[in-house]
């Protein structure tokens, strides 16, 4: 799903679902237009989407640092589950935490 402003591709997110579950893989908004509310639209019509395919329970991972993407999520009703150790490795060859988000939706 993206978001279109003035023919430019401002933002998107990939999710996938089975059954009465869905993941969201990722969500990417453009920094010159960060701050405007694209990723919430963006989430709350995805969200809107899968319960309308009869997802229940919608799961993500997010890294430890990302404080924007957790605040996004957290304001969208997603809670914190559990974590993932090292689960990401970042450029510097530094590992970091996954953190785990889960919502229920229907
Ligand atoms: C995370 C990201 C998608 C947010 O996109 P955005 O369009 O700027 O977000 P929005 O303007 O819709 O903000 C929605 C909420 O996210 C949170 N948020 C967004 N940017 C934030 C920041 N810099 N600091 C803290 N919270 C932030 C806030 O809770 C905000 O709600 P509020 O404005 O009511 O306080 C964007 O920063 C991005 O593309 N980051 C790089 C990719 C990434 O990290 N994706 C997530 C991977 S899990």
């Amino acid at each position: 799903m993206a978001i279109i402003s003035d023919d430019s591709l401002v933002g998107y997110m990939v999710a996938a679902h089975v059954l009465d579950q869905a993941d969201i893989h990722t969500v990417v908004v453009d920094v010159a237009v960060r701050g405007r509310g694209y990723a919430k639209q963006l989430l709350q019509t995805m969200l809107a989407r899968l319960a309308g395919k009869g997802v229940e329970q919608v799961f993500l991972e997010v890294r430890k640092s990302n404080q924007a993407a957790q605040r996004l999520y957290l304001g969208a009703g997603f809670s914190f589950t559990g974590k993932r150790r090292h689960y990401y490795t970042n450029a510097d060859g530094v590992r970091e935490d996954a953190l785990l988000m889960m919502m229920s939706i229907n």
